[in-house]
């Protein structure tokens, strides 16, 4: 496996909700971090159907055309009622004509469930792939499993985090902390393995 022996590397997501936990998990290993919006370049198209697929999309074209190492995550809300769904496409359920609404894509959820057995089984899943500019990559994986609540609560985290209480815990992801978020998270599991692995950790 490839270790990072570069200090720079760019975030390749233009999602305010993952940029600022990554740029958080990352804070302790002193690796400056750049976005890949503040460096102008565009957001690819994700058009794979996997996790994987669509990650390394990301990180190879920001790495590409930024000439630094990148550090993707694609990710998703996985329910067990709806075979996984909305899972890779979590983030196009949100989509409207005026931007991504989110309270509006978790109805959507709850709308197509609300009579499915309880528990109401969910898991977050995220993948990080960290390409370098000639063309190596390396690839982390994470999950999270617990249950859908109804009505969404809190005004913490992103996405789908008002609707999720991870397993043995009463609060949903948005009712907590970014640090407790990150002590459980899908992404803090597969950022544990990135740094384990390529910064050595
Ligand atoms: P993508 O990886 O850019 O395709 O988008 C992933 C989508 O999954 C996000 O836009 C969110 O809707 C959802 N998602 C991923 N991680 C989280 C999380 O930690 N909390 C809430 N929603 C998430």
């Amino acid at each position: 496996m490839r270790k990072l022996t570069e200090r720079k590397i760019v975030l390749a997501s233009h999602n305010e909700g993952k940029l600022s936990e990554i740029a958080e998990l990352l804070d302790p290993f002193g690796i400056s971090v750049v976005s890949a919006g503040a460096l102008g370049i565009e957001e690819p198209e994700e058009t794979e159907n996997t996790y994987v697929g669509n990650a390394r999309i990301k990180a190879h074209f920001a790495a590409k055309s930024s000439n630094l190492p990148a550090l993707s995550d694609d990710s998703g809300f996985s329910v067990h009622a709806l075979d996984g769904a909305p899972g890779v496409y979590s983030a196009n359920w949100a989509e409207t004509a005026n931007g991504r609404d989110f309270p509006m894509a978790m109805t959507k959820v709850w709308n197509k469930i609300q009579h499915s057995p309880i528990p109401r089984k969910a898991k977050f899943c995220c993948t990080l792939c960290i390409a370098w500019p000639d063309g190596h990559d390396e690839i982390f994986e994470g999950s999270v499993a617990g249950e859908i609540v109804w009505p969404p609560r809190g005004t913490l985290g992103f996405g789908y985090d008002p609707m999720f209480t991870a397993d043995g815990m009463a609060q949903t992801f948005a009712e907590i902390e970014p640090r407790e978020k990150h002590l459980i998270s899908h992404r803090a599991s597969a950022f544990n393995k990135f740094t384990k692995y390529c910064l050595g950790s």
